[in-house]
């Protein structure tokens, strides 16, 4: 059930650049629960680490904001904060958001009410007030700040600018939406276009495959045919998946938002291998199969919580399948599907009106997509479904925007081999790179 919700996932880290060690020490800040309730002194205490080997008096504090997921420090290794660091002399802090990995107010979450304090305003909150203690601690009170964040701590790098510009001189948005809708039909908009600008036929024959599921998944016999196909995918064990989690799964693995660079020839060759006893079903379960570990595994199950909590209070951000412009269209709404879930997971008052009503509210109050903001880089690969909701142009020239084609979600934080075949991307990091560095001088 899970998977129609799960939107962030962070790829694994690999193709380290630079070797930061295995043992990372742990540091915890301790936080007010509540920021927006003086008479509340309730604290907890959130995860961060250092790393002071670039670090010269005077050089910055660089910030990376931990999203949705347990924090990896050694994931740094691949991030542009690193390179940042190097140039400028810059201190380098890995911070948990509230309510993630060992980041967790309560150590046990027993009911709806204890997630109370789970919100992008408090969590704003949390850094703004971080920054603010930790500047003193260190001996950082006269550095510049730099806050660095990839899918929604992008998103909170860019609202922290926008926020608190007199305690934060630059961000870097990796991936970040920042446009909150609940119909987010523009997802697998993306993987039409990826597939269709190989061929029409490669996008015929995922409609037609998609479309014959659907059909078997009609009848008993049918769906026992699919569950007998799936069966041992990574993608969860299929006999407990209901017709349209199967078909969100494979939706999901479709639009693959972090797939490898330029993916759409290679994935289409596999598609239309030539096997005239196949059908377009039997091809595209073959194609799903083969890419189901690169897209599903195992995700922290307080992590998918906490995130499915955000995204029923404040994001909603539900793949909806009505666009004629994606190969999946359907009447099915995945609205309803994700408030059930909400209704059941957190109670009947998360229903479609609040929801709502809060992404109305939060599109007020940071702007949306007319977002005034300056220095901040935001980055977005064509090949991700998230760029729909970001920032796509830029304001002014203190906004740059970075348009990548052939790149994924996130994929300027995480510098791998995809560098070497994506020649604009590795330019495009060095150009922001020198960006933040007059920003932060
Ligand atoms: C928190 O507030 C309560 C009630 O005012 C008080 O009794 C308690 O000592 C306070 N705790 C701390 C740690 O300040
Ligand atoms: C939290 O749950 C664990 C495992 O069920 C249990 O051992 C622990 O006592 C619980 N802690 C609290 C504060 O309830
Ligand atoms: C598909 O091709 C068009 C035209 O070349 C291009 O603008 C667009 O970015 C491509 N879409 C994707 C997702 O790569
Ligand atoms: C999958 O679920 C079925 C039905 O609940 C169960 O019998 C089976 O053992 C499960 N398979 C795996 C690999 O866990
Ligand atoms: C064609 O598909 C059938 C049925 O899935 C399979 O047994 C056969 O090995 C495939 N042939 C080739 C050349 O891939």
């Amino acid at each position: 059930m899970l998977c129609l919700l799960v939107v962030f996932l962070i790829s694994g880290a690999i193709g380290y650049e630079i070797y930061l060690g295995d043992d990372f020490e742990e540091k915890w800040f301790e936080q007010y629960l509540d920021h927006f309730d003086a008479r509340d002194n309730r604290t907890f205490f959130m995860r961060y680490y250092e790393i002071d080997s670039f670090y010269q008096p005077g050089g910055p504090l660089l910030l990376e904001i931990g999203g949705e997921v347990t924090v990896d420090p050694s994931s740094l290794a691949l991030s542009p904060t690193l390179a940042v660091a190097r140039r400028l002399g810059g201190k380098i802090v890995l911070l948990e958001h509230r309510y993630y990995g060992s980041s967790a107010p309560f150590e046990n979450i027993t009911d709806t009410e204890d997630y109370k304090y789970l919100s992008a305003e408090q969590a704003l909150e949390d850094i703004a007030h971080f920054i603010e203690k930790y500047k003193n601690l260190a001996g950082l009170s006269s550095s510049k700040v730099a806050v660095f964040g990839c899918s929604y701590a992008g998103t909170l790098a860019t609202w922290m600018r926008y926020k608190f510009p007199h305690l934060v001189d630059a961000a870097w948005a990796s991936s970040a939406p920042i446009r909150i809708v609940l119909d987010f039909y523009q997802y697998y908009e993306v993987a039409a276009e990826i597939y269709s600008n190989v061929s029409s036929e490669c996008i015929a024959m995922i409609r037609q495959g998609y479309r014959e599921a659907k059909a078997m998944l009609a009848t008993p016999e049918g769906e026992k045919t699919i569950k007998t196909v799936f069966d041992g995918w990574e993608c969860g064990n299929v006999t407990e998946m209901s017709g349209p989690e199967i078909l969100a799964t494979m939706r999901m693995v479709l639009s693959n938002q972090y797939s490898k660079p330029n993916h759409g020839v290679e994935s289409c060759r596999f598609l239309q291998g030539k096997n005239s006893s196949t059908t377009p079903f039997q091809q595209l379960a073959a194609f799903i199969l083969q890419q189901a570990g690169n897209v599903c595994f195992d995700e922290d199950l307080d992590d998918l919580m906490a995130w499915s909590y955000q995204t029923c209070s404040q994001f909603g951000f539900s793949f909806t399948t009505t666009s004629y412009n994606q190969p999946f269209k359907d009447t099915y709404s995945s609205i309803e599907a994700d408030l059930k879930f909400c209704a059941d997971a957190f109670g009947n008052e998360f229903d479609l009106e609040a929801l709502q009503r809060s992404i109305d509210r939060m599109n007020r109050v940071y702007g949306g997509g007319s977002l005034k903001v300056t220095k901040v880089v935001t980055f977005h690969g064509k090949q991700d479904p998230w760029s729909a909701m970001g920032l796509n142009q830029e304001m002014n020239k203190d906004t740059p925007v970075f348009l990548v084609p052939g790149a994924s979600h996130c994929a300027d934080m995480s510098k791998s081999e995809d560098d070497a075949e994506l020649p604009l991307l590795h330019e495009s990091r060095k150009k922001a790179i020198n960006i933040m560095k007059t920003w932060l001088q």
